[in-house]
């Protein structure tokens, strides 16, 4: 039986987060996800109580914080875990897209064979999940010739970005005289060839009016985006990386280089996440007239999940970055659309504030560093009338344990996530082997 008490705490068995319990009266627990159980006790093997369920059917900001190795990246594979697992009233209305920066999430192909005893005094069996691996189109043999599992390769049209992420991606300004040349070339582009290739507007720089050393300058550095692998004309529309039902995993990892302050995979992110913003934005129009007729709120486009690790990269604090003001823009009014964030970092002090003042569920595994609790205690200093500092520091050591924040509910929590089914990718390199 439910019973929802005014604070969102339920039943004997259950906390619900992240969810009005006005909402758990009318949808129950349909479309949360089993993060872990909360601890009841002090020490490093701590008692459990009720299971900690977290909201998937809405938008929310979750930001995983913590120290290396701590278990962030788990907490990442758990909640994706979740969303693969949704019923399908949900998953059928919910795409998921991990962008991948360290190139581990491919393993949760594989069930959890590591962690069998562990799963099973959790109720769980180790188990594989149908993620779809995408990696950049250059590095496919690299992943084939190894046996590592990936079902296509991820690229971008170049007629998706703008005039920002084209002059973002070369770190030029449009003052320049290199810069504005580029401008006018994609406005040209755009215009005249419409699906325009790299080597369409490599022609039309050329083409243009502007000094020659100037004109190879621009020239050559679209000669070397070539060579990245990224763009094809013949790629899908980035909103179909955003599939209903579906996890796509995009593999960033090798996409490293970067000319000056911006790298390949911030550009990624921003078309991606600017491209299913606008997607969004005019489908959710969609699903409110459904909604006037029919009483449902639906239409093709699923309301979307990004899921980020090592997310300082992208939301760096101090500096540009188009894939943070991208990613602004869905923390600031992703809830209007139904977009959604988990972000994790071991670097809360190179993060820019936005993700930490508009996170309305912050999962803190153990945070030791001087900058960070400084950094996070400066935009979040209390919460629930309680200091932040205080709740970290009396965080056993124990790897997955960790202090859940939510805002909907105004708790804190001390939980431990749950072992994961799939395999965890993370593990430290080590050149120890068994003998
Ligand atoms: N909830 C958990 N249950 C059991 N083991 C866990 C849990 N969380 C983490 N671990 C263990 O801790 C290890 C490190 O976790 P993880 O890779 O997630 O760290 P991280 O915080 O992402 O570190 P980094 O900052 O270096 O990326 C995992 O390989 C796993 O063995
Ligand atoms: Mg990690």
């Amino acid at each position: 039986m439910l019973s929802v008490d005014g604070l969102g705490i339920l039943s004997d068995d259950f906390v619900v987060v992240g969810r009005k319990p006005s909402v758990v009266r009318e949808f129950g627990t349909r479309g949360t996800g089993f993060l872990g159980r909360v601890v009841l006790s002090k020490g490093d093997d701590p008692v459990l109580g009720r299971k900690v369920l977290v909201d998937l059917a809405t938008s929310h900001v979750i930001l995983v914080l913590g120290k290396r190795g701590y278990g962030k990246s788990y907490t990442l594979g758990v909640l994706v875990e979740e969303l693969a697992s949704l019923p399908y009233s949900v998953r059928s209305r919910t795409a998921v897209i991990v962008i991948d920066t360290v190139g581990i999430f491919w393993t949760m192909k594989v069930p959890n064979r590591d962690q069998k005893e562990l799963l099973k005094k959790w109720g769980l069996e180790p188990k594989g999940f149908n993620v779809k691996v995408l990696v950049p189109k250059g590095t496919l043999p690299f992943y084939l010739e190894y046996g590592i599992p990936v079902d296509g390769y991820f690229a971008i049209r170049p007629s998706e970005l703008g005039v920002t992420e084209w002059l973002g991606l070369f770190d030029l300004d449009l003052d320049s005289e290199a810069g504005s040349l580029l401008a006018g070339a994609v406005v040209e582009a755009e215009d005249k060839v419409g699906n325009y290739d790299l080597d369409d507007l490599i022609r039309i720089v050329g083409e243009m009016d502007a000094s020659p050393h100037v004109k190879r300058s621009v020239a050559m550095r679209l000669a070397a985006a070539k060579e990245w692998g990224l763009f094809d004309k013949n790629a899908p529309r980035t909103v179909e990386y955003a599939r209903a039902g579906a996890v796509n995993v995009i593999d960033v990892s090798t996409f490293k280089g970067a000319f000056g302050g911006q790298s390949i995979r911030e550009v990624v992110v921003a078309v991606l996440g600017k491209k299913i913003f606008e997607e969004r934005m005019k489908y959710r129009k969609v699903e409110e007239i459904q909604e006037m007729k029919t009483g449902r709120p639906v239409s093709e486009m699923p309301l979307v999940w990004m899921i980020i690790d090592e997310a300082h990269l992208f939301m760096p604090r101090g500096r540009k970055s188009v894939a943070k003001d991208v990613l602004s823009d869905w923390i600031r009014v992703g809830r209007q659309p139904g977009l959604s964030l988990v972000l994790a970092t071991q670097r809360i002090d190179r993060m820019s504030d936005d993700a930490i003042t508009q996170a309305d569920i912050i999962i803190g595994h153990r945070i030791t560093s001087y900058l960070d609790i400084q950094a996070l205690s400066a935009v979040r200093p209390t919460y629930a009338g309680d200091s932040l500092d205080k709740h970290l520091a009396t965080l056993p050591h124990t790897r997955g344990l960790a202090v859940l924040m939510d805002d909907v509910t105004e708790k804190v929590w001390v939980i431990r996530v749950r072992p994961r089914m799939s395999w965890h990718g993370g593990g430290s390199a080590t050149a120890l082997v068994k003998l």
